[in-house]
C-alpha cells in the first residue's frame, strides 16, 4: 500500500514537471499561440517518437534548418526532462490545437480525394498508423509542416532512409495532396466534426 502511493505521488510529480517545461520552453511554438508557424503539433503524439526526435535534436542528428532554436532548446533539456515533457504533451488532446482548415477554399476536395489514394497506393499507414519503425502519428498534422518534412526528405536534409525512397518519384502535386488529405482529416475524423 505504501509502496502503491509512493508510485501514484512520483507520477503526479513527474507529469507536473513535464507540464511546466512545456509551458515555458514549447508552447509557444508548439501550443495554439505557435499555430502559424511551421512547428509541428506534438499532442497526442507517441511520446516514444517525441523522445526520439529530442535526442535526435540534442545529438544533432536532426538539425531544423529554419529554426536552429530546436537543437539549442533540447540540447539543454536532461534525459529526465525529455521523458516527462514527452509523457506530458503525448497525454494532451490534439483536438484542442484549432488548425482553422478552409475545407470549402477551391481544389479542397479534388486534393484530398487525390491525397488519399496516394496514400493508400503508398501503404504510408502501415507504419503510420501502427506506430511500426516509431513512425509518428501524422492525421490532423498542420499541412505546413508535414509539407516541410517531406521536402526535407525528399532531399535528403531529413534523414530517414524509408522515406526518402518512397519519396523520390513524387510530384509537388503528390506532396500537396497527401498533405491536404492528413492535415484534412482532422475535421472528418480525427476531431469529429461534420463536414
Ligand atoms: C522557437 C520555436 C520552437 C520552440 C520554442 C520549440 N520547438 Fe520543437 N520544433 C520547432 C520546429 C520549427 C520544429 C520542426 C523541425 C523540423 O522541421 O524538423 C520542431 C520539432 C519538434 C519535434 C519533432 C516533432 C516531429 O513530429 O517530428 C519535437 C518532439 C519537438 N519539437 C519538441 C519540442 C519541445 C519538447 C520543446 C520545449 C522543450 C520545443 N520543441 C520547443 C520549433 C520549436
Ligand atoms: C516503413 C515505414 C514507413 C512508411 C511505409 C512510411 N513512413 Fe513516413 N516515417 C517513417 C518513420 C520511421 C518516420 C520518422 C523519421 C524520424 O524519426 O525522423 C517517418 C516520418 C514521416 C514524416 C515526418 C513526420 C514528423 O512528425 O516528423 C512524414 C510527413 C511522413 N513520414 C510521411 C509519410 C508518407 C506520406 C508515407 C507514404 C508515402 C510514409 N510516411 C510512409 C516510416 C515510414
Amino acid at each position: 500500500m505504501i509502496c502503491l502511493l509512493g508510485t501514484v505521488s512520483h507520477v503526479a510529480v513527474a507529469s507536473e514537471r513535464g507540464a511546466e517545461i512545456f509551458s515555458i520552453q514549447c508552447a509557444a511554438c508548439h501550443g495554439n499561440a505557435g499555430i502559424e508557424t511551421d512547428a509541428p503539433i506534438l499532442y497526442g503524439q507517441e511520446s516514444a517518437y517525441i523522445v526520439k526526435s529530442l535526442v535526435a535534436f540534442k545529438h544533432g542528428h536532426r538539425k531544423d534548418r529554419i529554426m536552429t532554436a530546436m537543437n539549442a532548446i533540447a540540447a539543454a533539456l536532461s534525459d529526465d526532462d525529455i521523458r516527462e515533457v514527452a509523457v506530458f504533451v503525448a497525454g494532451q488532446d490534439a483536438c484542442r490545437v484549432d488548425l482553422k482548415i478552409d475545407h470549402r477554399r477551391n481544389g479542397f476536395r479534388a486534393a484530398f480525394i487525390a491525397g488519399r489514394q496516394q496514400y493508400v497506393s503508398a501503404n504510408c499507414a502501415h507504419c503510420h498508423q501502427s506506430f511500426h519503425h516509431y513512425a509518428p502519428r501524422l492525421v490532423g498534422q498542420k499541412a505546413g509542416f508535414l509539407a516541410k518534412a517531406l521536402q526535407q526528405f525528399k532531399a535528403g536534409e531529413r534523414q530517414a532512409p524509408m522515406m526518402a525512397k518512397l519519396l523520390k518519384t513524387w510530384t509537388s502535386e503528390d506532396f500537396n495532396n497527401v498533405v491536404t488529405y492528413l492535415s484534412g482529416l482532422r475535421l472528418m475524423r480525427a476531431c469529429g466534426d461534420n463536414h
